[in-house]
């Protein structure tokens, strides 16, 4: 029996995929590549020294997806993939409703055709809105995104909800990802943001092998110690564990369970340029610019319920994100693409 990963080329799920094969597990692996590449998945097998079986694969394609599930014997999913990029999900609304939840609906059809009812799926911190009070709690109503891509995470846990609701042999897990960091040990796999990055890791990462002049940080006018943003920052790999718990979780019991996977500790912007340049002892030339549009000033889990659940928690600290994603920009200067 195996675990089928969609979009298990991309970042997390590369990630994920190690974890499970050093766990033992089985897997299948499909993703069409649109932010990803199959060299992921060759690393993923030198870092494990185990083979399985990818598919270049749209899981929109019903027909193909349909193919996989009759070709292989798969107890459970893991989702990753859909697209995950804030500020291109407002100029492109619909290609982000499409694929995120075009792909969920054709892949939830096919597995129940195929009698496989067991899913963990990657959410976001980001349905939390900004509304609640940090630390944000699962229990805390969500409905408040302001951009499609979160809405999109946030019609997904209603979607697989409701599957529940109609049938209830279907176990489910939401895992509320806060901001996963950092890179394998190996520096092996990572994360390979195309273009100029979105996020404040591979910026600086990229700054600190000269791709880039400098940081750019994005307000120091927040309501904060220091006035830039607070975030939560968890290392990847702690966040692919959480994944495993999740899959021993859905093995044993029926129902919709929703966990943060977090740190439950806020670090500010100035924190993590602080906090790189000491551990990888290097400077990190920033200017402090205007705010983003869509930023929240705070955003942090209370990660209780998964340590009481699961039996999970984040080990690793900010020092060790900022050196493993350094070691990994370092040996990877274009990503997968030497
Ligand atoms: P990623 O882009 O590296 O990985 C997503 C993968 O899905 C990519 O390999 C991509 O090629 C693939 N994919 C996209 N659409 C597909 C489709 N229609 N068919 C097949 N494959 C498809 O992103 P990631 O950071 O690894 O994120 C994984 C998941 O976690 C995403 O659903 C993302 O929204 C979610 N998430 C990420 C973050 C974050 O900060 N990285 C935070 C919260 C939630
Ligand atoms: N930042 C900078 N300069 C940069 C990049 C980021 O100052 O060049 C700041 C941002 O303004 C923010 C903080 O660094 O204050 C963190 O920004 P990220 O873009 O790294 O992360 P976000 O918290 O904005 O977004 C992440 C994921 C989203 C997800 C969201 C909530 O990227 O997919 O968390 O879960 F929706």
């Amino acid at each position: 029996m195996s675990i089928f990963i969609t979009g298990g080329a991309g970042y997390i799920g590369s990630h994920t995929c190690v974890e499970l094969l050093e766990a033992g597990y089985d897997i299948v692996v499909a993703d069409n590549y649109v932010n990803s590449c199959p060299e992921a998945l060759e690393r993923v097998k030198k870092i494990t020294g185990r083979d399985f079986k990818y598919y270049e694969c749209d899981i929109r394609d019903r027909s193909a997806l349909d193919k996989i599930f009759k070709e292989n014997s798969i107890e459970a999913v893991i989702h990753f993939a859909g697209l995950k990029a804030v500020g291109e999900s407002c100029q492109k609304p619909l290609e982000y409703y499409d694929n995120n939840i075009g792909g969920t609906l054709v892949l939830l059809d096919v597995m129940r055709s195929n009698g496989c009812k067991k899913i963990v799926f990657s959410s976001s911190a980001t349905v939390y809105g900004s509304e609640n009070k940090v630390p944000f709690v699962e229990t805390m109503k969500t409905g408040t995104t302001t951009n499609p891509y979160g809405t999109t995470k946030l019609y997904i846990e209603g979607i697989l909800k409701d599957m529940y609701l109609a049938d209830n042999e279907w176990s489910v897990v939401l895992l509320r990802y806060f901001n996963p960091v950092g890179a394998h040990k190996s520096g092996l796999i990572g994360e390979n943001p195309n273009g100029i990055p979105n996020n404040l890791m591979p910026y600086i990462t990229q700054v600190s092998v000269g791709k880039r002049e400098k940081l750019y940080i994005n307000g120091n006018d927040y309501p904060t110690k220091d006035g830039t943003c607070i975030r939560d920052y968890i290392h990847v790999v702690d966040l692919a564990i959480g994944h495993i718990k999740a899959v021993e979780h859905i093995m044993k019991k029926t129902g919709v369970d929703i966990y943060n996977l977090g740190t439950g500790i806020g670090y500010s912007v100035l924190d993590v340029v602080e906090t790189f340049k000491r551990a990888n002892n290097i400077d990190i030339p920033y200017e402090i610019v205007g705010r983003r549009a869509g930023d929240i000033a705070e955003c942090y889990a209370n990660a209780d319920k998964a340590l009481k659940e699961l039996g999970w928690k984040a080990e690793k600290n900010l020092e060790d994100m900022c050196r493993d994603a350094m070691n990994w920009q370092s040996k990877n200067p274009n990503g997968y693409g030497n």
